[in-house]
């Protein structure tokens, strides 16, 4: 008797469900913890439609963050302040449907914008709540020293979340820029110290961002139960992140020195995107000495 072959339905965002082919082992929690176990480094980009999210996904790419970075890179606006919990949603419910259609295995991680868990932990659970429904599989929320608390709150009631030091674009006004953090002895002290409450709290992810690269390496060593995800913190950190558009030559302001323009010999995205995660592998990508900080 001759079986039927299915034909897989091809369309530009990959193959339609009801006709896998893909047997790529979903992204999860555990999965991320054996990658940082075994030193295989983590890779993590921006996405925020359906597209990029399934090319991102195809090229290999882990995690993609639906980064509030959207706010500048598709809403124009002068920084991730303004961005609303509606538009995160809608950005992550687009980024879900392109993995699902595509049958991607990405993480999808969704940022909490400014003010949405601030007031209480119930606050930040509502709007924790409106993304995972989105489709998130994480949320990433900024900050040390109270998150903690945040932090456990949601985890204890199962939601993953991604933590962010450093750098941390929606306080950009109390920093006074977007400057390095954690230069003096006493910042790095500090952030040492808000890392591991975030660790304990339950963290599984840590965004770093614009840190030295010592101390990005330092921590890394010293949080066995939290991967470590730098951008602008150098090389030895768990995993790196990029903002999508930075890594296309897209920036419209002035490219940060930590970036590398992936597209520079790529013949497409997908290319570019296959060279980022293939650089972050290796190793190659960051350059340490890109991060004189
Ligand atoms: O919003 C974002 O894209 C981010 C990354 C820069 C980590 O938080």
């Amino acid at each position: 008797m001759n079986t039927p072959v299915e034909t897989p339905t091809v369309t530009p965002y990959g193959t339609l469900p009801g006709h896998a082919t893909s047997v790529r082992r979903p992204v999860s929690l555990p999965r991320l913890r054996e990658m940082r176990a075994r030193g295989e480094k983590i890779t993590m980009l921006t996405a925020y439609d359906a597209t990029f999210a399934a090319v991102a996904d195809a090229a290999g790419v882990e995690c993609i963050l639906v980064g509030d970075s959207l706010g500048m890179v598709c809403q124009g606006l002068a920084s991730t302040v303004g961005v609303s919990l509606e538009t995160m949603r809608y950005h992550v419910e687009s980024v879900s449907r392109g993995l699902l259609r595509a049958q991607g295995t990405a993480w999808l991680v969704g940022d909490l914008p400014f003010g949405t868990y601030h007031e209480s932990r119930e606050q930040a659970l509502r709007s924790a709540a409106v993304l995972m429904q989105a489709g998130a599989h994480m949320v990433k929320l900024e900050g040390g020293g109270w998150t903690a608390e945040t932090v456990e709150f949601l985890v204890t009631r199962g939601i993953p979340v991604c933590a962010h030091l450093g750098l941390t674009p929606q306080t950009v006004h109390s920093l006074g820029g977007y400057r390095v953090q954690g230069k003096s002895e006493e910042a790095a002290a500090t952030l040492k110290q808000q890392a591991h409450a975030l660790q304990d709290a339950g963290a599984a992810l840590l965004v770093l961002e614009m840190v030295p690269a010592a101390l990005a390496a330092e921590l890394t060593q010293e949080l066995q139960h939290c991967a470590t995800v730098g951008i602008g913190a150098g090389r030895d950190t768990a995993g790196q992140v990029l903002v999508l558009h930075d890594m296309l030559g897209l920036n419209l302001g002035k490219m940060p020195k930590f970036v590398r323009n992936f597209m520079t010999g790529a013949p497409g995205v997908k290319e570019a995107m296959q060279a980022y995660v293939a650089a972050v592998k290796d190793g190659s990508f960051p350059d340490n000495t890109l991060h004189a900080w």
